[in-house]
């Protein structure tokens, strides 16, 4: 009997021993091909890996990585490689990744989001000594202050509860102070869309106002793309700027130039006796032969038409100029001005968007009464369910009194220049 159960161990050992030997292989395969993977996806130099495996105390002190050149995916650095998951810094050349904000810091922005409501508050910039009223009482900055994203905070008399979170960037655009009307996000991301825009493209925008297109952009060419903004007045530019640099601690700062003059005058050579001696066009003719810079150029200003001629030389051609229209008759204005150039309107559209509201309710009504009254034997059908109060049911409609309705026309133009074959 002995003899046997210890024959019995050696071959569940043995055996257990071979799982073991089959799982480990098995795991040191699949890991070395998922690390293959990820590297011919980013970079052509698999040596690095090792680089990033004895990366020292130092480097994670910055929350840098020890070779700048590559260009990474943040999120694939940050779970593959088990690094911080702070709020830090990854540079590598041109480009800037942050990761997600987790915690408030003064200088941030916050929406409070009441806990039965849903009601949202803007707050910020969050600062030690400042205070928000909201539904229910007051909340101190200092509540928020190294806080993180989805603590519940309550008002000062303790009755109302509202949960933290870092605004989205449309909520962000909306709710900061204004210079001048903004575009509003649904026309923001239309115009990225009818711009083709892309990681690692350069756009010109005319005018800057508020910096909310701005910053829809620089987000959709973050990478090694880059935006160059110009407005006349520089009241207007000084806003979009401090909008720029506060929108999550600065993130798309280092991809936006501000310029301030008329468009036209900064595409214009630069003159000795001018005041401006540094012009758009100076520094594009500095660093490239060819002037044709631009992936897309954006307008939005009372008169387009002014300025088509000046940008067209600087878009690649086959490229597109989107122009932001509040009226027909200006783009039909539009549309007189194009026939002498060598551009060709492509789409004129309004984005509208519908706002469902759909929320579950009590059905109040007397005819709901009524109908209670009759039908109370029968067995209540899903989603209708009686209650004393009324028939449970659900509102499902267009929130009418908040049409995100028209704004304006966004017209995209397409430049066909001659091309001359070989
Ligand atoms: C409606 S605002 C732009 C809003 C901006 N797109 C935003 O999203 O916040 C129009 C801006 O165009 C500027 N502007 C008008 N004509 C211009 C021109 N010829 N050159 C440069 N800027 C111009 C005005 O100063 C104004 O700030």
């Amino acid at each position: 009997m002995a003899m046997e159960s210890t024959m019995d161990e050696q071959w569940v050992s043995r055996h257990r021993r071979r799982r073991l030997r089959f799982r480990r292989r098995h795991r040191r395969s699949r890991d070395l091909k998922s690390k293959r993977k990820c590297w011919s996806w980013h970079c052509q130099t698999p040596p690095c890996l090792s680089e990033l495996k004895n990366r020292s105390s130092k480097d994670e002190e910055k929350n840098t990585l020890p070779f700048p050149s590559l260009s990474l995916s943040m999120s694939t650095l940050l779970n593959r490689f088990r690094l911080p998951r702070s709020h830090g810094v990854l540079s590598c050349g041109s480009t800037v990744y942050k990761a997600r904000l987790t915690t408030f810091e003064k200088g941030d922005f916050c929406i409070l989001r009441h806990m039965k409501t849903s009601r949202k508050y803007f707050i910020g910039p969050l600062e030690q000594e400042g205070l928000r009223n909201v539904k229910g009482g007051s909340i101190l900055h200092s509540q928020l202050l190294g806080a993180p994203v989805r603590t519940i905070i309550k008002t000062d008399n303790d009755s109302t509860g509202y949960m933290a979170h870092f605004p989205t960037l449309d909520e962000y655009v909306v709710n900061v102070p204004r210079a001048c009307t903004p575009i509003y996000p649904k026309d923001a991301c239309t115009i990225i869309q009818l711009l083709d825009v892309a990681p690692g493209h350069r756009i010109l925008e005319a005018g800057t106002g508020n910096g909310s297109l701005t910053l829809h952009l620089a987000r959709a060419v973050s990478g090694d793309g880059h935006i160059d903004t110009v407005d006349m007045r520089d009241t207007h530019s000084r806003t979009a700027q401090k909008h720029v640099e506060r929108f999550e601690r600065g993130k798309y700062q280092s991809l936006v130039t501000f310029w301030i003059g008329k468009l036209s005058d900064l595409l214009s050579p630069a003159s000795e006796t001018s005041s401006q001696p540094t012009t758009i066009l100076s520094t594009v003719t500095s660093t490239n032969k060819d002037q044709e810079v631009y992936d897309g150029v954006v307008l939005d200003m009372p008169d387009p038409s002014e300025e088509l001629a000046s940008v067209l030389p600087l878009l690649k051609n086959d490229r597109f100029i989107v122009c932001y229209l509040p009226n027909m008759t200006q783009v039909l204005g539009l549309m007189h001005t194009i026939q002498d150039l060598p551009l060709f309107m492509e789409e004129c559209l309004e984005a509208e968007w519908k706002e469902w509201d759909i929320r579950p309710t009590f059905i109040r009504s007397s005819l709901a009464a009524a109908d209670q009254h009759t039908t109370s034997t029968d067995a209540p059908s899903p989603g209708t369910d009686k209650s004393p109060l009324g028939t449970k049911a659900w509102v499902c409609r267009p929130k009418n009194f908040d049409v995100k309705g028209h704004t304006a026309f966004l017209v995209k133009l397409r430049k066909c220049g001659a091309v001359s074959v070989a």
